[in-house]
C-alpha cells in the first residue's frame, strides 16, 4: 500500500467546534500562554493551569469528530495512513483512524509532574489537584507546553522522510518543531495543502492549494485519491 503521511492542526478540529490557536477568537485571544501553557505557569499558579485544560477536555469530550476526521479515517482501506496531530483531542481516533501520532501529547490522559513517561488515562473531565502519580507527585494534563521537548518529534521526522504522498490540513506552522517536519518530506513527493488561508511554505516543491475548510476539501481529496490507480 501506498504511505500517506497526513499532518494536521487545530483547524482540522475547528469544524467540531473545538477553538484554533491563532485565529480570530483562537484559544490565544483568550488566554495568555505564559500563564497556562509553561512549565513556569504550572509552578506559580497549578491550579490556573489545571483549570484551563480540565475545561479544554471538557469541551474534547463533549465534541465530534467531523467529515474531515472520518474521509481520513476511509483513506486506510486503499492506503498505509499516519496521521502526525499536533491536536491534543482524540478525533481522529474516534473517526476510526488507527495509526495516529500526538505530538503535543494527549488531553485524554494526565502525567507526572515529575516524570513525563508515567501518564494515565483520566475518567471525565476533570483532573483534580490533589490526584498524584506513582511516585507521589502531582499530575498535570498529557500536553506538552512550550519550552518542553517534543519526545515523538524523531519518530515523526523518520516517517515524513518515508512518505509518498503527503497532506497538511488545519495547522498555520507557526510552532516548531512541528513545522519543520514539511521539510523532511521529499522533493518528488505530491505535497497537498487544505486550509482556507494556506500556510506561508517556502522552498517546498510539488504542491497542490486546496484553499477550502477541511470538511470540503479533506472529503474530496480522498474520493480523488481513493478512484485513482495508485
Ligand atoms: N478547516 C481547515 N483549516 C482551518 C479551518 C477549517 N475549518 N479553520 C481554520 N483553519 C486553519 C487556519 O487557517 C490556520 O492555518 O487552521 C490553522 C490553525 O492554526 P493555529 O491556530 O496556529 O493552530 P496550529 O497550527 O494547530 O497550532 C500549532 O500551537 O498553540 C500551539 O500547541 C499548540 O498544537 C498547537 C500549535
Amino acid at each position: 500500500m501506498k504511505r500517506i503521511v497526513v499532518l494536521t492542526g487545530a483547524g482540522i478540529s475547528a469544524e467540531s467546534g473545538l477553538k484554533t490557536f491563532r485565529d480570530s477568537n483562537g484559544l490565544w485571544e483568550g488566554y495568555n500562554i505564559e500563564d497556562v501553557a509553561t512549565p513556569q505557569a504550572w509552578q506559580r499558579n497549578p491550579e490556573l493551569v489545571q483549570e484551563f485544560y480540565n475545561m479544554r477536555r471538557k469541551d474534547v469530550l463533549e465534541a465530534q469528530p467531523n467529515l474531515a476526521h472520518y474521509a481520513l479515517a476511509k483513506l486506510e482501506e486503499r492506503f498505509d495512513v499516519t496521521i502526525i496531530t499536533q491536536n491534543i483531542d482524540d478525533l481522529h481516533e474516534r473517526a476510526g483512524s488507527t495509526n495516529v501520532v500526538h505530538l503535543h501529547g494527549i488531553i485524554t490522559k494526565s502525567q507526572s509532574s515529575v516524570n513525563p513517561e508515567l501518564t494515565y488515562p483520566i475518567k471525565g473531565w476533570e483532573l483534580g489537584m490533589g490526584e498524584v502519580c506513582e511516585l507521589g507527585s502531582p499530575l498535570r494534563a498529557h500536553v506538552v507546553w512550550f519550552g518542553e521537548d517534543v519526545p515523538m518529534i524523531e519518530e515523526a521526522a523518520r516517517i515524513c522522510a518515508g512518505a509518498e504522498l503527503f497532506i497538511l490540513s488545519g495547522t498555520s506552522l507557526a510552532v516548531y518543531p512541528a513545522a519543520g517536519l514539511i521539510h523532511y518530506v521529499r522533493t518528488g513527493v505530491k505535497k497537498y495543502i487544505v486550509d482556507p488561508n494556506i500556510p506561508a511554505v517556502s522552498r517546498l516543491t510539488n504542491v497542490v492549494e486546496i484553499q477550502a475548510k477541511a470538511t470540503d476539501g479533506i472529503p474530496e481529496l480522498v474520493e480523488e485519491l481513493m478512484s485513482n490507480k495508485y
